[in-house]
């Protein structure tokens, strides 16, 4: 029997998705499927940590599922569903709420950073619960699956880390449950971080220090994946640059960080290596470099846009797609669930 490894990501439907989303995360999930059996979750769970309007909430779930579709991802091939249909999630989780510590979730910086005791952070009192177990749930997400790559954006690290220290704790806690049911090694593995390339990090058209977002100030910051083809080549025209025609070689963008995220968008979109993009480009100014970028994005995003759009018409057909690939997601996150709850020691 060949192993193939099992690949879990997800995505948070907690906003319009915007190219970030794309070259960062979604376009990354496909050429996965022909190596790695793929699993590709919309983290509808995840999203309620903060409140979440129901009808938006609805409206960028589909709107997830449909990215990952319109760009390449086969739902034959994939399982893509939302979260909440496979219930086992909830119910892994609330185990792990149990093993992981308290002192480990304290550590987390994405939880300092939005609940306040790192700069700009809300008030940690006033923040849901959820968000602080928020780890111990997306540890439950690939464990479910004992999913060991998971391709995911440096931000998100920490939480494997966290995975991996649940993971162990679990086995170490529970080894001789474990043993008892016939397993020869650990019950939950070693998950990775898969590697797909080189990171794209996608900066504000409007500060090439700051991620781009969708919470952005400034709505000329970001592209969206729904944008037109128009409001495309404005916001890329309007993006801030400096006064310096572009370098010949990639170490000439040291310092200059917008340049640096344009040429860098341009290369992601074209396939190409920053490197190559300068061959053409160097010695050009911004009056030639960002038309080009307009009429790249806009060939590269537009078909996506325009089958984004025809499948979140029709939320039938993605009922369709959301509902098969939670079936097939709990064909094996039961059997998996069936010895956790064994092990536990709960009775059914
Ligand atoms: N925390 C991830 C993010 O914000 C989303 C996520 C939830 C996830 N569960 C996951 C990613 C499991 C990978 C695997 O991007």
């Amino acid at each position: 029997m060949t192993f193939t490894p099992r690949v879990f990501s997800g995505i948070k439907p907690s906003g319009d998705l915007h190219l970030g989303n794309y070259l960062g995360a979604i376009r990354r999930f496909v050429p996965l499927q022909d190596t790695h059996e793929t699993i590709y979750c919309v983290v509808d769970m995840h999203a309620i940590t903060v409140w979440q309007d129901p009808e938006d909430l609805k409206r960028w779930t589909y709107e997830i599922a449909a990215a990952y579709i319109a760009a390449g991802v086969d739902p034959k091939k994939s399982i893509i569903f939302n979260q909440s249909q496979v219930m086992e999630h909830a119910e892994l989780g609330w185990i792990f709420n149990c093993v992981a510590r308290v002192g480990w979730m304290s550590r987390m910086t994405q939880f300092k950073d939005k609940a306040g005791t790192n700069e700009g952070g809300e008030n940690s009192e006033a923040v849901s619960l959820g968000l602080y177990a928020y780890p111990s749930l997306m540890a439950a997400d690939i464990l479910l699956y004992k999913a060991t790559a998971v391709p995911v954006g440096e931000d998100q690290k920490q939480h494997l880390e966290l995975t991996r220290d649940i993971a162990k704790k679990f086995n170490h806690d529970y080894k001789k449950q474990v043993k008892a049911l016939g397993f020869k090694g650990d019950f939950f593995p070693v998950t990775e971080t898969l590697a797909t390339g080189p990171a794209v990090r996608v900066k504000s058209l409007k500060d090439g220090s700051k991620k781009m977002s969708k919470s952005d100030a400034s709505d000329l910051s970001t592209i969206y994946m729904m944008d037109g083809a128009d409001l495309i080549a404005k916001k890329i025209k309007r993006a801030t640059t400096d006064a310096d025609a572009l370098p010949s070689e990639a170490a000439g963008l040291a310092g200059r960080l917008e340049a640096e995220n344009l040429v860098g968008i341009y290369a992601s979109l074209s396939n190409r290596s920053v490197d190559e993009v300068l061959g053409e480009f160097g010695g050009q100014g911004w009056g030639v470099f960002k038309p080009a970028l307009a009429d790249l994005a806009v060939a590269k995003l537009s078909p996506i846009a325009d089958e984004m759009k025809r499948l979140v018409a029709d939320r039938g057909e993605l009922d369709t797609i959301l509902r098969d690939g939670a079936e097939r997601a709990r064909v094996i996150a039961q059997p998996i669930m069936a010895d956790v709850r064994n092990i536990v020691g709960f009775v059914r």
